[in-house]
């Protein structure tokens, strides 16, 4: 028999009837009605109801529809009706036809499959990942995994017709400083050395515009050993691109067009240009975040001056301490909220890291707060104008060190957009948060790091500073920022050698250290580097905005749980003596 398919079940429609057509897919649905056997048959593109009489069919094709079960793989031929009258599913593409088949093959059996697969929803996520094969024949994982395609063949022509090449670099290398831990391979020719996998392929790509390359991408796996979130996988995927000759301006307009062209193929939705930009102090003091959700309001307002003589305890040894008191109006939330939900506000402020919350209820001609009395009239009019305060809008203030003052602001603010449905989720608000600091102060390791990766140049104003007022050095870094979620980042790069030297001089490297991690790198910097800069996106949290997914793991074929482990495959896993010993590696595990 031929079993070669002629059409995909999800394209057969009402322009087909009376053709015949033959359909090769799974089952994914059988019923048996008074002899008539319906059947959904599913392949990527859609269902179709294929139908089986014991009239049309001999007695022992008949007995194979029979024995159909789900998920079996068949082939049927048959030829293609109107369904009758007032029997037209409206819900599917396929709705108005169905398949009078003719003949069928069974091309393979299936076991009863550990789940539905298209009732794959409410099963257990272990079950889903283990099976992950199985989870993925479900449609809306189907229409995901197609469309990250889709997304990277946009983005390969983009940057193709802009003069890109797509190069590729190694994955077995040196540690690449990105911030998190690197995943190590032991080298068995070496024995006790490791090769690290890339945190990125950030080095890579700098020796590339060296090396004369001029506009660099690759769609590049990263790998890092860091602790996963909804939006964060151990490896995943990053657009990464380097050019030279060209200034952060440069940089951001043309990304900026690829944003917006990839969103209109993508999602049909037309985002204006330009997209706004933000320096990060800026987004720090409105929406205390770097990376602000702007789909709504609420900004935050600083009121410092306006209470800067206040004999209100609170207030006062905050800004003797050089903090800031900052504040937002929920506006409308006075008139709305009782006052146990105003206890849960200061509550989750607390739970945020702050010592406490101050609300201010503006009432009709009245104002009802737990400070009313502490307040002068001038403080409590400025404080009313300053956040914009009507009849019926309440006011939230904290008096802290300014980053925890923004922090707790910060998401306090999200949150009340969420509760009180602010957030429009049509909406696609890109916004570019420039200007960055060089530097964050760890406190876990009691020094002063890098705040991306230390090649991120300095402004030129603040190159005297570099090595001696590190909070106050601006990098020339910028983020993406779609719907509150950064998407991606990149920077001008340091290009001459003695800044380079100097910032790691900053971050607190010896020499010995520099030369050991970086020198082949510094090295490359003797022979002409020409200025450049580049950005890299993370792939996987674009499709997952573009898709509207809201886990990471939707968009991946086979990702990993939230303990980096792979349940099909069964990794990590352990290796054999053998192994081992071709490493001359031994494994003396240390109890925790
Ligand atoms: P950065 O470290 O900011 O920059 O990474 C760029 C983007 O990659 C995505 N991303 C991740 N996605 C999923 N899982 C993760 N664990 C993960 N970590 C990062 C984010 C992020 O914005 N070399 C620089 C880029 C440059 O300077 O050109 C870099 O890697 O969306
Ligand atoms: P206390 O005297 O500490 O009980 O605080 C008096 C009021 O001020 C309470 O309503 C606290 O929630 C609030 N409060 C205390 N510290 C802060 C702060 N740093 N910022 C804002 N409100 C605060």
């Amino acid at each position: 028999m031929n079993w070669k398919r002629t059409h995909y079940c999800g394209t057969v429609n009402k322009e087909l009837v009376g053709q015949a057509v033959t359909l090769n897919g799974w089952v994914n649905r059988r019923r048996d009605l008074g002899g008539l056997i319906f059947i959904d048959l599913r392949d990527r593109t859609g269902l179709v109801q294929i139908v089986c009489s014991p009239e049309v069919l001999s007695e022992e094709q008949y007995r194979l529809a029979e024995g159909l079960r789900q998920e079996y793989v068949v082939s049927v031929s048959g030829v293609v009706r109107p369904r009758p009258e007032g029997q037209a599913n409206p819900n599917l593409a396929t709705g108005e036809i169905e398949v009078d088949v003719q003949s069928l093959e069974i091309l393979a059996e299936s076991k009863t499959p550990p789940f539905p697969v298209d009732r794959a929803a409410d099963v257990d996520d272990t079950l889903l990942l283990r099976y992950r094969y199985l989870d993925l024949r479900r449609q809306p994982l189907q229409e995901t995994i197609a469309a990250r395609h889709r997304i990277v063949h946009y983005v390969r022509n983009f940057l193709d017709s802009h003069g890109f090449l797509e190069i590729e670099t190694p994955m077995l290398t040196k540690s690449t400083p990105e911030g998190a831990r690197d995943y190590i391979v032991p080298s068995r020719v070496h024995h006790g050395k490791f090769y690290a996998l890339p945190q990125s392929p950030q080095m890579f790509k700098q020796l590339l515009m060296i090396a004369g390359f001029e506009r660099y991408y690759q769609i590049a796996r990263c790998f890092r050993d860091e602790d996963l979130r909804a939006d964060r996988q151990p490896e995943f995927t990053q657009i990464d691109l380097e050019m030279s000759f060209v200034e952060a301006e440069d940089i951001m307009n043309l990304m900026e067009e690829m944003m917006i062209g990839l969103v209109k193929a993508i999602t049909g939705r037309e985002v204006p240009a330009p997209i706004p930009r933000i320096s990060w102090a800026e987004a720090m003091l409105r929406y205390g975040s770097d990376k602000p959700d702007t789909r709504f309001g609420m900004e935050i307002v600083d009121v410092t001056d306006s209470v800067s003589q206040s004999q209100f305890r609170v207030f006062a040894a905050a800004i003797a301490a050089g903090g800031v008191v900052r504040g937002l109006n929920a506006k409308g939330c006075g008139a709305k909220f009782s006052r146990r939900e105003i206890d849960n506000l200061v509550e989750e402020a607390e739970k945020y890291g702050a010592k406490g919350l101050i609300w201010i209820n503006v009432g009709e001609g009245e104002i009802k707060s737990p400070i009313a009395k502490f307040l002068s009239e001038q403080e409590t009019t400025a404080i009313l104008r300053k956040l914009q305060a009507e009849s019926g809008d309440l006011l939230l203030l904290v008096a802290d060190a300014a980053p925890t003052a923004a922090d707790v602001l910060g998401r306090l603010r999200l949150s009340l957009g969420k509760q009180l449905g602010l957030i429009d989720e049509n909406r696609c608000d890109f916004i570019w948060v420039t200007d960055w600091p060089l530097f964050e102060y760890s406190e876990e390791e009691g020094r002063w790091v890098a705040a991306h990766h230390p090649f991120t140049a300095p402004h030129d104003e603040d190159l005297g500073i570099l090595a001696t007022d590190q909070r106050n050095v601006r990098a020339k870094a910028y983020d993406l920022v779609l719907n509150g979620i950064e998407l991606g980042g990149g920077s001008i790069r340091i290009s001459r050698k003695e800044v380079q030297m100097k910032m790691f001089e900053a971050l607190g490297l010896s020499e010995a250290e520099v030369q050991e991690k970086f020198g082949f790198f510094l090295e490359a910097f003797e022979y002409g580097a020409p200025p450049h800069g580049g950005i890299a996106f993370g792939l996987d949290r674009l499709v997952m905005l573009l898709t509207g997914r809201d886990s990471i793991r939707d968009v991946i074929a086979f990702p990993k749980t939230t303990s980096a482990m792979d349940l099909m495959v069964g990794a990590p896993s352990a290796v054999s003596p053998q192994q081992l010993r071709e490493l001359k590696l031994n494994l003396k595990l240390e109890e925790n």
